[in-house]
């Protein structure tokens, strides 16, 4: 508790130990960017810390750390691999510099609902996927979902051409470069702390994400309004180091992870709900969402699919085919 607090203090935060570890336990700081509650990663987050302090008290304490407050996804992963926390959970987006292969969850149109990409994302296959960050040093435990990405912006969009010529803000991931650009659209890659400033300023047009961020960090009372694309999952690879998993007793390493991997599997059951009230909030709040007829919306996908291609080399045709071929 005591390193935990002088790591916020060294942020600039005046924190308290949010969980009030004993000092003969294991502490496990989780780091995310998300708002800490009503948003699928931070529910999840608090879900997991609690139930780990509860069932591994006196022997593993974990704390979080939501709002990018100690580090940025960036940042994480060097953190991680220096010990400074032990659990992270940037968007699958952001292990680019670290595997090519998980580029397949930023393919756009590659599943055809929220509930086809939870069930994916469950299975044996999808966690195999995470194995590619082993050489790296991490360890994926599992995914946490997130919900299905929206196209914002500074005018209406409804036909893809609308888009054209607008700059939007990505995630650092050269697919969705690939992808604006398929709508003759810029693409700049910003940290997700900066999108709203960057939105409120005009250094941005527009931005892609799912309700509940497009919710809590009030991008939409900057833009002119939200379209339903639903064209990308948004998701997260859950990471830790293997040098932290390595130290831990063996019945203590087990219990962890099992817990991790039972916590994720239910907080996962609740992103479809979670999502719809965060998009009724945007509603309830004067917000603008606009719904695309089926054939408005295959617009989009057929501007935006052909993207796969490019990409099919660093994924694998057969991976993504499977993935592909989930059709809840
Ligand atoms: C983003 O950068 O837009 C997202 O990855 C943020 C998040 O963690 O949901």
């Amino acid at each position: 508790a005591v390193s935990a607090l002088a790591i916020s203090v060294c942020a600039g935060q005046a924190m308290a130990d949010p969980a009030g570890c004993d000092g003969d336990e294991t502490v496990v700081r989780f780091s995310h960017v998300v708002a800490a509650t009503g948003h699928p990663k931070g529910d999840a987050a608090q879900l997991l810390a609690d139930t780990i302090n509860s069932e591994m008290d006196g022997k593993v304490c974990m704390e979080v750390y939501p709002n990018s407050t100690l580090y940025d996804d960036d940042k994480v992963m060097e953190a991680l691999l220096l010990g400074d926390v032990q659990l992270a959970a940037p968007s699958l987006s952001k292990f680019e510099a670290y595997t090519k292969k998980l580029r397949l969850y930023d393919l756009p149109f590659l599943f055809s609902s929220l509930d086809g990409a939870n069930s994916y994302m469950g299975s044996d296959d999808a966690k195999e996927l995470l194995a590619a960050l082993e050489s790296e040093g991490y360890t994926g435990l599992g995914y946490i979902v997130s919900g299905l990405k929206q196209f914002s912006a500074n005018k209406p969009l409804e036909k893809p051409e609308d888009a054209s010529g607008l700059k939007f803000r990505v995630q650092t991931s050269d697919v969705a470069v690939a992808m604006i650009e398929a709508l003759n659209a810029s693409a700049q890659k910003l940290a997700f702390k900066e999108v709203y400033g960057a939105l409120q300023t005009g250094v941005v047009d527009g931005q892609e994400n799912s309700w509940c961020n497009i919710y809590t960090q009030k991008f939409f009372e900057v833009q002119d309004g939200v379209t339903e694309t639903n064209h990308q999952v948004l998701a997260y690879g859950v990471i830790t180091s293997q040098d932290f998993l390595d130290g831990l007793d063996e019945d203590v390493r087990e219990q962890f992870v099992s817990i991790v991997d039972k916590t994720l599997g239910e907080a996962n059951q609740q992103v479809a709900d979670k999502e719809g009230e965060c998009r009724q909030s945007i509603l309830d709040s004067g917000g603008e969402i606009r719904e695309l007829s089926p054939e408005q919306r295959e617009a989009w996908v057929s501007v935006m699919k052909p993207v796969w291609k490019q990409f099919e080399g660093d994924i694998g045709a057969d991976v993504i085919e499977k993935a592909a071929s989930v059709s809840t």
